[in-house]
This record gives C-alpha cells, structure tokens and sequence, in this order.
C-alpha cells in the first residue's frame, strides 16, 4: 500500500464527496467503470487493430475491443456495414488530430467554431500572433462566429463564410455553447463546398445516447466523442467515421499517433457504453438537462445575462459583465462556498482565457447523484447569495497588485463567515445524495 497515494486518493474521493462539482465536462464514472479501469487489461500491450496486432497474447484484448466496438455502435443505432468505429484514442484532443491528419493534406483549410465562442482548442485554436496548437500549425485555420446580437450561429453566415473560404473541414462542437447544433444544416453547408462534416459532440454524447439531444449520425461523416462527460465512462474518446474513412482513421489513430492503445480504458468505456443502454440512463439523460433549464431559468428570473437566454443541454454560461461582477473573484467564492464552476470565457469577451467575463455551470455529475429540479433550486439561490456577497470584489487591473489581491482575497474567502454558512448548507445536502 501507498500511503501517501491513498491518503490522496481518499482525500480526493471525500472533496468530491462534499462539494457540488459543476463543471460541464465532468461526471462520477460507475464503481464498475472503475474496476474495470483498475483492471488487468492495463498490463497489455495491443499495438494493431483487433485480430491484426503486432504483439501475441490478445486473444482476450481483442475480444474485449471488439465487444467495445459492437456496443459503441449498437448505443447509437448504426450498422456496422455502415460505419467504423475506432475506440483506441487516448482521449479527445489526440482523437481530434488523428481525424484532422486522416482526412487532410497538411496545409489544407478548416472552418472551425471560434474558441471563446464556445469552440475547442483542439479545432485549432490559434491567435492572431501565434500558432497555439500543433493543428493550427500544420493546417489553415478559419473560424466561424456567433451572431452578436443572439450569440447564436447563424447558419447563413456560417454557408456563406464556407463558401469564401472552401475548406476541406468543417468542424462543429463546442465546450461553452449552450444551444443544440443543427447537424443537417452544418452537412449540408460542409458537403455544398465539398468539405467533410465532423460533429464533435464530446460535451453532449450522453444527452444524445439518452435521447436528450439530436443525434448527428444522420448526417455527419465523422463524430468524435469524450466518453468521459455526460457519456460517464473513463477518460477517452471514441471515432466514428462512415465506413470509406475508416481505415485512415484507424492508421492515423495507430500508427501515425498513438502506440499502444490503453485497453484497461477501453474496458472501462464497454462498461459504460452498456450503462448507456439503460433506461435508468436514458431518464438520466433528460434530467440532466432539466437541471441545467430549471437553473438557467432562476438566473434569468433574478437578472443574470445567460447567453442566449437558456440552454438546450447541460452547460449554463453566465456573461458576469452586465452586473460588472469578476468571473475570477465569483468562481474562486463558489469554491469556498463548496460549489465548483469554471470561469469561462463568453461570445465578444473583453477578459482573457484565465480572467474571462463569464462562469460556466454545467449539471452532468449532481445529476448522477440524483439531484432534481427541488435541488436546482436551492442550489441557484446559493449561487446567486455567494455573487452578491462578493460582485463588487473587482480583481486589480495590474499585474503585480494583481498577484497581492488574489492571495488577500482568497485568504479572506477561507475565513468568510457566510460563504462557510453555504458550504455547510451545500456539504449537507452532498450527505443526501452520496456518490455511489
Ligand atoms: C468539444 C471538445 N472536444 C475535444 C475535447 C478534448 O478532450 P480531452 O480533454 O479528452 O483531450 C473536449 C474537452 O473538453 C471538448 O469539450
């Protein structure tokens, strides 16, 4: 026994415990999600696809692989004659590299979401002096906006930017945007231009498993997914490509990327891609986004800037400028209010990515604990109690006394005397609905 690892791993599983995690992208993956990540299977090497491996002894990871793949494909209805799906990437940001270099020549062009538009980095992201990502530095990267007004894609402009720029990819998926996304449209306008659609919908993958969301299959000649978000399996990722693409998909995955793929993970995305198929999932699916209207809703009612003014899914994104309140200063007094959110950036943001102007709430993992609409409801008053304790906090605009404020502030937030008062309120109602 470690002890200093379990002293960790306990202290870890007791934070999780006891706070309200509301970060989007996060869930409480099943014990049986766990054992099986636990398991034997990470002491095997499997370079190869099932049945075509470069090491002996798969006979059983290759059993195991296959079944993940037949279940992947049966939880969203799609016949294998008719998609391939390839569930080695390590996680979603390589899976999205491998579809991109399977698909394009380096140098070619995408259009893909703008980042503080709610887009991903792993679409590209880059700034106007500098290559971030090693996509943005290989391929010629375009991005699409949000409407000013809406905050919401305008379809038309989204067409009419396609055909200017004529690009090979058009990538849709975002991390902060709150609406679904039209699939047919988003096709239509890459498939017009001759362009290959991905749908990146590792946010909303359980929530379309579920039924909750549209689904993009459709249409969509790749779909990447996390599993490890509202899908509630380990961290991971899943390739599905219509059938021609799939063997450059497989070999941009391995052996162009990737080694060895983690079959323990993958054991543990079997697990939870069968836990998808349940009807308990499925009613899970539709609470989650419940919860997330019945919030946005609240916050709307008491005066808050939801951008677009509600949700379709599981993420709120608050635009905390319009009550001149710190994204930084509410995120850091929500933790200590036992409440965990992320500050965010939001459309036509004036912050930066680490002080942006918005907050992001998202309720994937407090409703696997079982929380309800009744539960939203008091867990929206306490947000907004913790933002009017601390919206006329303004973080220096200095970078120096910066660095002061931000040690000052969150030393007083520890000895905050109402913030406790919510963090016990939160801790108590934690106890109600234990992880399992
Ligand atoms: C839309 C989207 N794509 C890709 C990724 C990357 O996934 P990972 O963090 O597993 O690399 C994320 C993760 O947040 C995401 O939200």
């Amino acid at each position: 026994m470690d002890t200093s690892i379990s002293r960790l791993i306990a202290a870890e599983a007791k934070r999780q415990s006891e706070v309200l995690e509301m970060i989007p992208s996060e869930n409480y993956a099943s014990e049986n999600v766990r054992a099986a990540v636990g398991s034997v299977f990470m002491n095997k090497y499997a370079e190869g696809q099932a049945t075509k491996r470069y090491y002996q002894g798969n006979s059983v990871v290759d059993e195991l692989e296959l079944l993940c793949k037949s279940r992947a494909l049966k939880l969203f209805g799609l016949l294998e004659a008719e998609w391939g799906v390839n569930v080695q990437a390590l996680s979603g940001s390589p899976a999205n590299l491998a579809i991109i270099a399977a698909l394009l020549e380096p140098g070619e062009k995408i259009l893909s979401m703008y980042l503080p538009d709610g887009g991903h980095l792993s679409h590209g992201w880059q700034l106007p002096d500098k290559k971030v990502t090693l996509v943005s530095k290989i391929w010629d990267i375009t991005f699409y906006h949000v409407d000013k007004h809406t905050r919401l894609f305008d379809y038309d402009v989204i067409e009419a930017q396609a055909r200017e720029v004529k690009p090979k990819l058009l990538i849709s998926g975002g991390t902060a945007y709150p609406r679904e996304i039209d699939h047919q449209r988003m096709a239509n306008i890459a498939h017009s231009v001759g362009a290959y659609y991905l749908a990146d919908v590792s946010h909303e993958a359980g929530l379309i498993a579920g039924g909750a969301n549209a689904s993009p299959f459709l249409y969509a000649d790749v779909v990447m997914m996390t599993t490890h978000k509202t899908l509630r399996g380990p961290r991971g990722a899943l390739i599905f490509s219509k059938k021609e693409l799939s063997t450059s998909i497989d070999q941009s995955v391995f052996p162009s990327i990737q080694g060895g793929p983690h079959e323990h993970t993958i054991a543990g995305i079997a697990v939870a891609l069968e836990e998808a198929r349940s009807d308990a999932f499925k009613a899970y699916a539709h609470q989650v986004v419940t919860n997330a209207q019945t919030l946005a809703n609240h916050f709307v009612s008491a005066g808050l800037d939801v951008v677009t003014g509600g949700t379709d899914k599981h993420l709120v994104l608050i635009d905390l400028r319009s009550i001149n309140a710190s994204a930084w200063v509410v995120a850091w007094a929500l933790e200590y209010a036992n409440i965990i959110v992320n500050r965010n950036t939001v459309p036509f943001d004036t912050g930066s990515s680490i002080y942006p102007s918005g907050i992001r709430l998202g309720t994937p993992a407090i409703t696997t604990r079982g929380m309800k609409e009744e539960e939203m409801k008091n867990i929206a008053v306490w947000i907004m109690d913790v933002i009017h304790l601390v919206k006329d906090i303004q973080l220096p605009e200095e970078k120096v006394a910066r660095i002061a404020f931000i040690t000052k502030t969150k030393k007083e937030f520890a000895q905050h005397h109402e913030l406790a008062a919510i963090a016990g309120r939160v801790k108590a109602l934690c106890t109600k609905f234990p992880v399992l």
